[in-house]
């Protein structure tokens, strides 16, 4: 088998790329290790920022988005006694789109399906080879059990934070890796019901951080602040409501609760992996970084990564000329520790640790960015996402 660029992982990141790179005349092959219905029901983001909407109305998979998608102008940040709402058209101008990572991923596969480039499901052993040649291969088990050989031009691995990809880039040595965890995770419910609010809610609580988004006008998606190690099967439904009513306590509101369908628990860390190259193997998405939710910012960071990616490939393989490539990593890094540094900022303005001292400077932000113009503007940019370049 040959191609151009070789992809590895079907997430969004290597889906959308496949889709960019094919408008653009370019073959690619993507290699997914798990199934279609695995991937299509793995429930994750559900934030687009403008770019990443304008991304995938450009490429053809904006129908359903601004049909089924639900724009939103703002968010509230909450602490006890006060509920405030940022404006993001009045603040910078832009908005933030509700539509689940899940039928990103839907769209992105029946595009793919329906005449794209071919996409492999269910395959084992993929093994990116001779990635400092000008010829690099995939080696990889096909869904029958066939040991297979993809010949390429380039290799993208977006293959999520535990694919093989990165290592094979670290392996070159001279790579560097910056990790923090934090000590709270987030228990995520999804629930039967109307949303609550017409905005999402980001609340500080002396309990814990509470958010309340949403996916649809009938269906919510909650999160509440716990300690890692707390294990799922200790959380009730009626605990987890309870919970959540205590966090966003507001006079004259209420939380409307209903049959919960899903719920888990995600750690939380952010993660990022220097260089996002080595020779012919492009890293994109997860695979080179991870940052924790708080501001919604992985999915997007990915479509931005693979946005860069696919111009700098075309540039190389149509062209010939290899400047993009040689400036995506530094170019995509920049971007990178800029979500980074708004989602550590956003979990550390928004999570209790049990210390008083720390609680203060919390609750003092809050106030800050509540009612000062410049402080809310800051987050409205960051949380809307900045130009891509
Ligand atoms: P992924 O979506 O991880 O896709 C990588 C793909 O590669 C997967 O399909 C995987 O199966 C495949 N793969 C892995 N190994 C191999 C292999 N060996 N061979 C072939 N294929 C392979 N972000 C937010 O902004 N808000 C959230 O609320 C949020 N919630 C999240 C909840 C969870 C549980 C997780 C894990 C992430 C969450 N994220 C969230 C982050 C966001 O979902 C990711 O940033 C986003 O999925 C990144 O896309 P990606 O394509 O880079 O990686
Ligand atoms: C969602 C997730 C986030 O991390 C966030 O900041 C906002 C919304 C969500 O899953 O809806």
């Amino acid at each position: 088998m040959r191609t151009q660029v070789g992809i590895i992982g079907a997430g969004p990141a290597g889906l959308l790329l496949s889709r960019l790179l094919a408008l653009q005349g370019i073959d690619s092959v993507v290699l997914e290790n798990r199934s279609r219905s695995y991937v299509e029901a793995r429930i994750r983001a559900g934030i687009l920022e403008q770019h990443s909407v304008d991304t995938l109305t450009e490429v053809g998979l904006g129908h359903r988005l601004h049909r089924e998608g639900l724009e939103h102008h703002g968010i509230y940040l909450q602490y006890p006694g006060t509920r405030h709402k940022l404006d993001f058209p009045d603040l910078c101008g832009r908005t933030v789109w509700v539509y689940g990572q899940t039928e990103v991923v839907k769209d992105l596969i029946a595009a793919q399906l329906d005449g794209g480039p071919p996409l492999l499901f269910d395959v084992s052993d993929v093994t990116p080879e001779d990635v400092d040649t000008d010829s690099p291969r995939i080696r990889f088990t096909d869904a029958d059990g066939n040991p297979q050989l993809l010949e390429c031009d380039v290799i993208a691995g977006t293959d999520g934070f535990h694919g093989p990809s990165r290592a094979v880039v670290h392996e070159a040595g001279g790579g560097k890796v910056w990790e923090r965890t934090y000590p709270y995770a987030w228990l995520g419910i999804l629930a039967d019901v109307a949303p609550s609010t017409d905005e999402l809610i980001y609340a500080w609580h002396p309990e814990g951080f509470a958010l309340h988004s949403m996916r649809s006008p009938t269906v919510s998606r909650l999160y509440l602040q716990v300690d890692p190690s707390e294990k799922i099967e200790d959380w009730s439904d009626d605990r987890i409501w309870d919970d959540l009513a205590t966090r966003f306590a507001l006079d004259g509101w209420e939380l409307q609760t209903g049959p919960v369908t899903e719920k888990s628990i995600l750690p939380m860390r952010s993660f990022v992996s220097s260089p996002m190259r080595r020779g012919r193997l492009f890293l994109a998405g997860d695979a080179a970084h991870i940052v924790p939710p708080t501001g919604a910012k992985g999915l997007n960071l990915a479509v931005a990564d693979v946005t860069l990616l696919a111009t700098a490939l075309v540039r190389l393989l149509k062209e010939g000329r290899s400047d993009l490539v040689d400036g995506y990593s530094d170019r995509a890094l920049a971007r990178v520790w800029r979500c980074t540094h708004f989602s550590w900022w956003m979990t550390s303005m928004l999570h209790t640790s049990g210390d008083e001292f720390d609680a203060e400077l919390q609750l003092s932000q809050l106030r800050r960015v509540c009612s000062s113009e410049a402080a809310a503007r800051e987050l409205a940019e960051n949380y809307t996402g900045l130009p891509i370049d």
